[in-house]
């Protein structure tokens, strides 16, 4: 088969993580692999934090073009790798690590790219520089959310958090334009934002309910929930019945995975409703 690279090592890639085995990330590349014409191989690999690191130095030698990491693995991917991007260092995690064909690897982070380019596919209007950010949540998923707005050009970023210190570290280490607000403040702090992320786990299915006023947002606001299991939370709900622009977190999981694609396999793979279908089912 011809590689569509001119790579000659075998199309193999994978997802390391711990539980991994709920990861939708294989679907999505069988459905990219598919829509190619090629008989590639992306594979579940469930690896426990204690054998991260030997596995992570033998993938290279086994084949593998790359590997995307989660939880737990973001950031012993980035401590293990040979070198990393900007992106990946400023995030100060990885999820996107590539093997060059002489076993050099190297760590990226797609999250921010995926979080931005997930909104702007669903809402091509917003502009992320018109006015203040809201943030919610300060844990790992918080970290490219705040570094791609920031990128993106949002004048202020209110960055609240149930546990108060976990936001002060956070904005302390990313630096301008992130301001914390205390979590008891959290409806009040949306007059006049541009954007509304939700980053924590509330609303998820099994989690506690996100409870927050949407009577001071600007209808105009754009609201985004990283959160997609269910696909509309109560928080994209609100926001609809009242008129405000939402964007769903699926996209922001399918999104980041086209630049690992673009790497190791190139092409341009698409996200579209059939990839949408192909992950919920
Ligand atoms: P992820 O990697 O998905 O961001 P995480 O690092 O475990 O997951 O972060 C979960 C986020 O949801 C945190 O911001 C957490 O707040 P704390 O830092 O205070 O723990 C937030 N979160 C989880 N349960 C919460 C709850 N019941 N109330 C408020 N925030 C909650």
């Amino acid at each position: 088969m011809t590689d569509p690279i001119g790579d000659p090592r075998p199309l193999t890639a994978g997802v390391m993580g711990w539980p991994i085995v709920h990861s939708r990330s294989p679907r999505i590349f069988a459905h990219w692999f598919a829509a190619a014409g090629i008989e590639g191989r992306y594979c579940h690999l469930a690896v426990c934090e204690a054998d991260f690191e030997q596995v992570f130095r033998t993938l290279p030698r086994a084949g593998f073009r790359g590997v995307n990491v989660t939880v737990p693995h973001k950031l012993s991917a980035l401590r293990c790798a040979d070198s990393a991007t900007d992106t990946a260092r400023q995030i100060g995690a990885a999820n996107m690590i590539r093997f060059t064909p002489d076993g050099e690897i190297i760590a990226d982070n797609t999250d921010a790219y995926g979080f931005i380019e997930n909104i702007r596919q669903g809402a091509p209007d917003w502009n992320p520089a018109s006015g203040p950010a809201v943030v919610l949540g300060a844990g790992g998923a918080a970290r490219a959310v705040l570094v791609a707005l920031r990128d993106a050009g949002a004048p202020q970023i209110r960055l609240i958090n149930r546990t108060s210190v976990k936001a002060d570290d956070l904005a302390a280490e990313l630096g301008d334009p992130i301001s914390v607000i205390p979590w008891q403040e959290r409806s009040s702090a949306l007059a006049d934002a541009a954007t509304l992320v939700n980053t924590s786990s509330l609303g998820m299915t099994g989690q506690p309910k996100l409870e927050i006023a949407l009577d001071d947002l600007p209808e105009t606001a754009l609201i985004n929930d990283i959160v997609y299991t269910p696909l509309r939370t109560d928080l994209l709900a609100a926001g609809r019945a009242r008129g405000n622009p939402t964007v769903d977190g699926l996209g922001m999981l399918l999104h980041q995975a086209r630049p690992s694609y673009r790497a190791w396999f190139g092409g341009d793979p698409l996200v579209d409703e059939t990839l949408r279908q192909v992950c919920l089912a």
